[in-house]
């Protein structure tokens, strides 16, 4: 299996799927890169030199219309294939077209930081603090076609204290995202899920 990891800014998603690779606890991986859509994105930085991983900057033109068909065209160079290939949003902040998400159909996977369906979209820590929830947390999922609407496959619950800001909310939840997207893509490259409707069940 091949692997993909989409990034545009910090890469600490990135980094602990890059460690658990390093460290043989995803099965059968053959090649992984990572890619961004900012040349300036720091993860770019920490896959190269700390991992030595091939790293592709695609970056999008003016209107940003074709960049999906940029994106792909990049991927199947480096045989990143739905037949043979997963690939991670780690912190990706681009929406991808339908077209895309269907030749790529199920193996596209995301985190997101907060329990989905609960506070979708941007500042997902932020729209928590702000709707007063005692608990929030994470999610991996696969992604459809809408915004963080796709089967869930992992969740993990965090508090929310009183005196939380949106930054000591966010380092909270940001430990729990670096376990459960491991967990996710250990289970999921050992084929221990199984999508029943729109319930991925553990089998
Ligand atoms: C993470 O908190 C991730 O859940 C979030 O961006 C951050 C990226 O951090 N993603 C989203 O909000 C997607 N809707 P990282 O670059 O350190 O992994």
């Amino acid at each position: 299996m091949n692997i993909a990891i989409l990034i545009s800014g910090r890469g600490s998603n990135m980094k602990s799927i890059l460690q658990a690779i390093q460290g043989g606890e995803i099965e059968g991986v053959k090649d992984v890169i990572v890619v961004s859509n900012r040349s300036t994105a720091p993860g770019l930085e920490i896959a190269r030199k700390e991992f030595g991983v091939k790293t592709l900057i695609v970056l999008p033109e003016e209107n940003g219309q074709m960049y999906d068909k940029k994106l792909m065209t990049e991927l199947q160079r480096n045989e990143i294939f739905e037949h043979n290939s997963l690939i991670c949003l780690a912190g990706f902040m681009r929406i991808l077209k339908p077209e895309f998400i269907k030749a790529y159909k199920n193996k596209i996977v995301n985190i997101h930081p907060s329990l989905l369906p609960s506070f979708k979209g941007l500042h997902a820590q932020k729209q928590a603090l702000l709707a007063g929830v005692k608990i929030t947390g994470c999610t991996v999922h696969l992604v459809d076609v809408g915004i963080d609407t796709g089967p869930i496959l992992l969740q993990e619950c965090v508090p929310v204290h009183d005196n939380d800001t949106i930054e000591s909310l966010s380092a909270r939840i940001l430990i729990e995202e670096h376990k459960i997207y491991v967990k996710a893509l250990k289970l999921l490259s050992a084929n221990k899920f199984l999508l029943k409707g729109n319930r991925m069940v553990q089998i």
